[in-house]
């Protein structure tokens, strides 16, 4: 059976495609860092689609150990892995460090999809046609490989721009190294609770595009849906794609040497938990 796992799935974009992957007949595993909100997930869904083959691990992405544990409890109940949608995120826009020293967006945006990506690698090539699609935003801003914890002026969109900016030089390496495909999803504006602790006057201009431009959750997973055809079909990676149609792969601010730099900074970051 087509086998999904998707983080972040007790809401938004990620349970909405959960769903629509079930009605599709497929089996999907959720991650959420809420015990009763996964079990409540996994209920409603498997009403709602008659499928019962959801199931969810309990786990906060932003800490690194907790990652490791649902990434093993993973592969001790599936033997195949077709899909890894790395979509979950919560943006902190007060500065936070982890228990394990990382700044919280970046631990959670960047680092966590990361170490799923390394310790899911095996099980993703054992299976014929997987794929890997990393959900994301416009906004990026370069890492500051000397401030990783921005301890100079944080804000939250910096704290989102450096770990999209850090997934998408990611990308470009992990593709050129690896064979299974890793593209890159940008859902548009879909009315979700993501954006609704953003500062003033960000929170209302988001309110007021939500109402114009915003998509449904549904929509959001019908393109993902069709997304991840078109990828097997035409054998996609390394590419970007925004609502249903494929984009050029944003360009990011880099100098020379820094794609070489991030890999084996995260590599030293992660060989704890890997
Ligand atoms: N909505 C948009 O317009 C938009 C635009 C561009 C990109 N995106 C990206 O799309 C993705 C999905 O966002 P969304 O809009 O669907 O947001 P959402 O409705 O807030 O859903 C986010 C999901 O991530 C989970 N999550 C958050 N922090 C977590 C943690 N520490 N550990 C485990 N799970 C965690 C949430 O769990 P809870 O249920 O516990 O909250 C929820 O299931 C994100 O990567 C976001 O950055 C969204």
């Amino acid at each position: 059976m087509i086998t999904t796992l998707i983080t972040g799935g007790t809401d938004g974009i990620g349970k909405a495609t959960a769903r629509k992957l079930l009605t599709e007949g497929w089996k999907v595993v959720i991650i959420g860092r809420n015990q009763a909100r996964c079990e409540t997930t996994v209920s409603e869904l498997k009403t709602a689609t008659k499928n019962n083959e959801i199931s969810a691990i309990v786990a906060d992405l932003s800490i690194l150990s907790d990652v490791k544990k649902a990434v093993e409890k993973f592969k001790s109940e599936n033997k195949r892995l077709d899909f890894l949608l790395l979509n979950a995120n919560a943006i902190a826009n007060k500065r936070i460090v982890t228990k394990e020293g990382f700044e919280q967006n970046f631990a959670l945006g960047y680092l966590s999809r990361v170490l799923m990506i390394k310790s899911l690698e095996n099980v993703l090539k054992n299976t014929s046609n997987s794929q890997i699609l990393s959900v994301i935003g416009l906004d990026t801003k370069r890492l500051d490989f000397d401030d990783l914890t921005i301890e100079n002026k944080f804000s939250g969109g910096k704290g989102l721009g450096r770990w999209q900016w850090s997934m998408n030089v990611f990308t470009r390496e992990f593709n050129e190294k690896s064979s299974i495909p890793l593209n890159l999803y940008m859902p548009g504006l879909v009315k979700t609770k993501i954006l609704a602790n953003e500062p003033q006057p960000m929170r209302a201009f988001v309110k007021l595009m939500n109402i114009i431009v915003g998509i449904s959750v549904e929509k959001s997973a019908e393109n993902i849906f069709n997304v991840l055809n078109e990828i097997v079909i035409n054998k996609k990676k390394c590419t970007c794609y925004s609502w249903k149609k494929e984009r050029s792969f944003p360009k990011v601010e880099m100098k020379s040497d820094d794609q070489k730099k991030l890999w084996e900074l995260t590599d030293n970051l992660l060989k704890a938990y890997l």
